[in-house]
Order: C-alpha cells, then structure tokens, then sequence
C-alpha cells in the first residue's frame, strides 16, 4: 500500500477477505513483495502472523572490485564441467541445518536454481580442495541465486571468493548491478553479504493465518 492512502486498507481488506472466504484456502496466505513494518502490522491486526520474510539485497558491479583471495589450494570446477553434482554434495552439507530444508534430490536441487531463462552457467561454479568439493555459487543475470560453503570450511573467506568472482564474471557480460534473497533468520548469511558491501533494497513476506472452524465461521 502507498504511503498516503492508508485510509483504503479497511475497503481493501474488506474486498480481500470476500475473495477469501469465496476460495476458502487452507491456511490463507498473503505475499508481499514489497513489505513494510506497518504492513506487518495491518496483517496482524487482521489475524496474519509473518511466516517467511526475506531481504533483497543489491550491489553495483561498477567501479573497482577487490581481488578474488581465494583459499590455497582451491581449483575452480566450470558448470559444464561437473559443478552441478559438485555442488549438491556442497549444498545439502551447507543448508541441511537451515530451517525448512526441502529435502530435495540432486536433479530437483538443480531445476529448482536452472529452470529458468535467467539462469547463468557461466557465473555458476563449485569451488573444490584436495577433490572435496568445499563451496559453490549459483547466478542468474545480475542475480546471486544461492551460495553455500561447506560448515567445515567456513571463515575462511571461501564464500567472499565465490561471490566477488560471480560479481566479475557478470561484469565483465555488460551487467550492472545483482541483486539477491536472503533469509531474514539467516544471520550468518546476512553478515557475509553485509561484509561484502551489499545493501538492502526491499523485502518480501509470506503472511497466513490459519483457518479454524471458528475462524471459517467468522469469514
Ligand atoms: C553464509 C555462508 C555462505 C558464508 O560462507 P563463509 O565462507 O564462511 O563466508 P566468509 O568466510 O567469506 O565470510 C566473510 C565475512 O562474512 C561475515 N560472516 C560470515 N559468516 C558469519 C557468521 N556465521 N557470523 C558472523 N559473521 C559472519 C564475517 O564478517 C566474515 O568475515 P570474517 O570471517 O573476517 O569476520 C556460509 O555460512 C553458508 O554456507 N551458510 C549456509 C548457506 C547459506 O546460508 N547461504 C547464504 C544464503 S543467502
């Protein structure tokens, strides 16, 4: 809602909560791709608890970029050169702990972040050390779609190589800025791209509220 015309919210709501009762989803959900605190709250008020929020991040790819410091030792795998599987090993050690893992099988993980005409093989690659494959990063044009490193090789600047290299690989296609998601209850993540000199530029959110027989009754 634009600032200023809060006063429509309750005509908004009202209209929303017809079309809901009509479609009677189970739980009702509400997305946002441009959430606010205040609409945080006007959710809130009407029984819609925030159940996933994330931060956009941005960063321009002008101007110098600071050298890729990758760790000794490390080889670089290509995409079309065995990153893909590479890189699973990589990603279910990275984000098995992150709350709501999928579970997801190798070729579901790789449809999931390739699918789509935005996808970048040639800014997409797995980091590797001594044969294990230890951090990856997955682009899409002017997008970071998913970064991991291995939780045994952690802070040690492996996930900062992975993605000032990514940064340099879409510069040097012609693109501007690159943009990325990132968990709001991610804190290690959120660090790592705040070290890196990105900066917030949005967010987006997943509201629901449950419906109970009570609540059915009430729509
Ligand atoms: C987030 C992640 C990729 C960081 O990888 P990494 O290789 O450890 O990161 P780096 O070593 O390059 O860290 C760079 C800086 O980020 C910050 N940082 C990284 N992890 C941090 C943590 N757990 N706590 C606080 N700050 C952290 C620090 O400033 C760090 O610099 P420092 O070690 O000199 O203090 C890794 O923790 C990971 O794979 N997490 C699970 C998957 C994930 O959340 N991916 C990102 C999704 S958006």
């Amino acid at each position: 809602m634009l600032q200023g015309e809060e006063h429509l919210w309750p005509e908004q709501l009202e209209w929303i909560e017809e079309r809901i009762a009509e479609a009677a989803p189970t739980p009702a959900q509400i997305v946002s791709e441009n959430l606010t605190d205040a609409e945080t709250r006007r959710w809130a008020a009407a029984g819609y608890d925030l159940v996933f929020e994330e931060l956009a991040m941005e960063c321009s790819l002008a101007g110098d970029l600071p050298p890729v410091r990758w760790p000794p030792g490390t080889a670089i795998l290509e995409w079309d050169a065995g990153a893909p599987s590479a890189s699973f090993e990589v990603y279910q050690a990275a984000f098995r702990s992150r709350p709501g893992f999928p579970g997801w099988s190798q070729s579901e993980w790789i449809d999931s972040l390739t699918s789509e005409e935005i996808f970048l093989p040639s800014a997409s690659f797995c980091a590797v050390h001594d044969a294990k494959p230890f951090g990856f990063v997955v682009c899409g044009t002017g997008w970071i779609g998913q970064v991991g490193v291995d939780p045994g090789y952690r802070r040690m600047g492996l996930a900062t190589a992975l993605v000032t290299e990514a940064r340099a690989r879409m510069r040097a296609l012609g693109i501007g800025v690159a943009y990325l998601h990132v968990n709001r209850n991610n804190p290690a993540g959120l660090a790592t791209w705040q070290h890196l000199g990105w900066r917030e530029c949005g967010r987006r959110g997943r509201l629901e509220r449950a419906v109970t027989s009570d609540a059915t009754d009430t729509i």
